[in-house]
């Protein structure tokens, strides 16, 4: 698969395209927003979201979706999960032959809970998918576009499929894909990490130190192990790349917006304000509400979800969560 369409020139999507690029694939990025693809054309840049990075001259950017799709052979999908069905539903009636997709994007949709595979099924004609590939893991558009060594994870039901993104994307300079078939555990750790950089900003916000960090980062994996394995997935892909991994990056990470809402939160900031000064998407404020209330049907205990959920919408004092977080019942670790 030589020729690629990238839906969603954002940060994610701009690192990628260079990325794929470097891999000598042909790349062409869609966006709805003129100003992206005309810097893009233009300068050969996406200032807002990555700097003065300097992209490969050779990617193209359009507003123009049936040729864009008419031109690729995959699908990436880098909008904000937010619009995924929109986009997709854009996309179904412009496909004339079956199509790899393969989505980037973090999050789960609101009220359906669902995660973009079950978006992609529900959306486009079922003849027109060839098949369905998560790439997730702990990387950071600001990193890949200045090519520091990132390691992320392909994963699909179909093994083929994911090895197929594997060998699109890896290179031997600075990217390197491992596969999954654990689908269900690669979608839910990397939608539900966001949930805790928002929670790791907060913390830093408010002055507190690593060992506070780190509890967060081991509690807040054991609420994602148990929201992820009560859905399908298998413990061991939390302990890996999609999981631990992201979450470390995530909470550690200056570049993570997640992260930078929570800090603005933590500092002082109620939720619009912080959301207004951010140039970029915030996925973990909306999947914040959608495993909030997916762990209440389940009955499953996310003490840390409940605290980040109250402070985002209910608009209660960090430290008040913080104080209950530390006043509930002591037990054992195990
Ligand atoms: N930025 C990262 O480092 C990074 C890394 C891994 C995963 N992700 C995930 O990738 C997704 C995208 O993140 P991002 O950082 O690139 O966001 P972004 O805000 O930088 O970019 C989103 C892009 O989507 C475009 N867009 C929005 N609605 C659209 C529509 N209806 N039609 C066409 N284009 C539309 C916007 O114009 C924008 O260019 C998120 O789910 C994020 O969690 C981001």
């Amino acid at each position: 698969m030589e020729n690629i369409a990238i839906v969603g020139g954002g940060s994610w999507g701009s690192a990628l395209a260079n990325l794929l690029e470097d891999n000598n694939k042909n790349v062409l990025i869609y966006d709805n927003d003129l100003k992206t693809i005309n810097e893009i054309n233009q300068f050969h840049t996406n200032k807002s979201k990555l700097g003065d990075v300097k992209l490969s001259e050779k990617i193209e950017a359009s507003n123009d979706l049936d040729y864009v799709l008419s031109h690729s052979e995959l699908i990436v999908l880098a909008v904000p999960t937010s619009v995924t069905r929109l986009v997709l539903e854009e996309i179904n009636p412009l496909l004339k032959e079956a199509k790899l997709f393969c989505n980037v994007a973090k999050g789960l949709e609101f009220k359906t809970n669902k995660r973009v595979s079950e978006i992609v099924y529900d959306v486009i004609d079922n003849n027109l998918i060839k098949g369905f590939v998560s790439l997730t893991g702990p990387s950071h558009a600001e990193e890949v576009v200045v090519r520091k060594l990132t390691s992320v994870v392909a994963a699909s039901e179909n093994l083929k499929h994911a090895e197929l993104i594997q060998e699109i994307f890896s290179n031997t300079d600075y990217f390197r894909v491992y596969t999954s078939q654990d689908l269900i555990g690669a979608e839910l750790g990397g939608s539900l990490k966001n949930i805790y950089a928002i929670a790791s900003g907060m913390l830093d916000g408010l002055g507190y130190g690593i060992n506070t960090k780190a509890a967060l980062i081991t509690r807040g994996l054991i609420e994602m192990k148990r929201i992820a394995t009560e859905l399908g997935a298998l413990e061991e892909t939390l302990n890996g790349l999609v999981g631990i991994g992201d979450l470390i990056v995530t909470c550690m990470s200056k570049f993570s917006r997640n992260y930078s809402a929570g800090l603005m939160i933590g500092e002082g900031d109620n939720l619009k304000t912080s959301l207004s000064k951010m140039t970029m998407v915030v996925e973990g404020v909306k999947t914040c509400k959608t495993a909030y209330f997916l762990a209440k049907e389940l009955k499953i205990q996310t003490p840390i979800i409940n605290a980040v959920y109250n402070v985002l919408f209910n608009e209660i004092e960090p430290e008040i969560e913080i104080a209950k977080l530390m006043a509930r019942d002591l037990k054992s670790e195990q």
